[in-house]
């Protein structure tokens, strides 16, 4: 009985091995469409936060350290109005300031036509800003011609 468990587990175990070789392979050809291509100040400790909330979620992300976002956020067409510290890529999109999980993922699913979203400022309780007593924000969608309300966030949740 002990024996045939064992041998069950065995499987187990070599097929859990197998699909995480298999997973491992994967993100050659994947890599692209769910990485998360963060540019961000080598200074900014409000970033690095907002990374780490992100890969605990679940993505891959790649930070590039530059001293000028200025250039980056003009040449992604970040409006002006809706600028926050970081930039980031994700599958085609242009992710502004701390854009929660919840909403990325939402992002990926619908995929709406826009060129992306944004958090404008530095919300008090977005990913990365915790500490102090979290406020409402608003997620934006921005397109070249326009903006309009995403989703409602407290904290890393809807609100
Ligand atoms: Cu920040
Ligand atoms: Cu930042």
């Amino acid at each position: 009985m002990t024996s045939l468990i064992q041998s069950y587990s065995r499987r187990t175990m070599l097929s859990l091995v197998a699909g995480m070789t298999a997973g491992l392979v994967m993100p050659a050809r994947a890599a692209s469409p769910s990485m998360l291509d963060v540019y961000k100040d080598p200074n900014c400790g409000c970033c690095a936060g907002w990374v780490a909330h992100l890969r605990h979620h679940g993505f891959a992300a790649r930070v590039t350290d530059t001293a000028d976002m200025t250039e980056i956020k003009a040449r992604l067409d970040v409006p002006a109005a809706l600028a926050s510290c970081h930039t980031a890529r994700l599958d085609g999109y242009v992710i502004e300031g701390h854009v929660p999980a919840h909403a990325l993922q939402r992002l990926l699913s619908e995929k709406p036509t826009a060129l992306g979203l944004a958090v404008p400022g530095m919300p008090i309780g977005s990913p990365g800003m915790e500490g102090g007593k979290p406020e409402i924000y608003d997620v934006i969608l921005f397109s070249k011609d326009g903006q309009s309300p995403f989703g409602r966030y407290l904290a890393d949740r809807p609100a």
